[in-house]
């Protein structure tokens, strides 16, 4: 069984609002609600798990009410202190209700993306189910460069092997949910991406092209990209 997993469990900081940035506005819906539009109308799930902070959770579920409407494969409960404990909140809820099994896969996303595609959620769908596991990625158009003193140049990789991650990044829940409870606490907090998980336990994690209009709303800069996305798109 697939799951779509909506990570809205942050609360925005670096957009520096009261409201966490899956909630503002973007056209004439919330940021969030074009996110769950997209995965609602996606067939492959068999549910939709929406995770946002405990205090945010009665307000979502009056979003989605409000923009949604009633949807049986919708559900809204509450995200982790970190991203990753988000997603095992959503592998947790999904062991309670439905039972959990190697062929349980789930569809991980960041809320604040709103302009994902159903080609890249079956392209995910599709190399999870063969692989195991999947992570979005683009090529890097600028040269990537590292430093591991924040003053000087480390290294500048060959940038035909460099990539930029997006999300989704989709898992065989089973092996995820392993992986990650045999990491110390210390690896737990270094490790804030899923799929370094599994690159750190050699386990292959397959690209899919993502799109370079599948941005990450971070900063109010993304904000206005965002805007101009959807304006394009009326
Ligand atoms: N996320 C989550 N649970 C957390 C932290 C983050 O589900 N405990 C989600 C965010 O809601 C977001 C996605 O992960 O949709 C990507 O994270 P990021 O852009 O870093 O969001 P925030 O943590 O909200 O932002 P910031 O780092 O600026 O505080």
């Amino acid at each position: 069984m697939v799951y779509g997993i909506i990570l809205a469990g942050g609360i925005g900081r670096r957009m520096g609002n009261d409201k966490p940035k899956q909630f503002l506005m973007v056209g004439e819906k919330p940021i969030i609600i074009h996110t769950i539009e997209k995965f609602c109308v996606f067939p492959d799930f068999q549910k939709v798990i929406v995770l946002c902070p405990e205090q945010w959770v009665a307000y979502t579920k009056s979003l989605v009410k409000k923009y949604i409407g009633n949807n049986d494969k919708l559900v809204v409960i509450e995200g982790g202190a970190t991203r990753n404990e988000t997603i095992m909140n959503s592998i947790r809820y999904i062991e309670e209700t439905d039972g959990m099994d190697e062929d349980t896969i789930i569809v991980t996303h960041d809320s604040v993306r709103p302009f994902v595609t159903h080609r890249i959620l079956r392209d995910n769908v599709e190399a999870a189910l063969k692989y195991g596991a999947c992570d979005t990625v683009i090529p890097a158009t600028d040269t990537i460069i590292t430093s591991e003193d924040g003053k000087t140049v480390s290294e500048i990789p060959n940038r035909s092997h460099m990539y930029q991650g997006q999300t989704p990044q989709t898992f065989q829940a089973a092996k995820l949910k392993a992986y990650y409870e045999s990491l110390t606490d210390a690896e737990k907090d270094i490790l804030t991406d899923a799929a370094k998980i599994f690159v750190m336990k050699g386990e292959p994690v397959y690209l899919v092209n993502g799109e370079v209009f599948n941005i990450k709303i971070t900063y109010p800069y993304d904000l206005r990209v965002a805007e101009a996305l959807i304006a394009e798109k009326n």
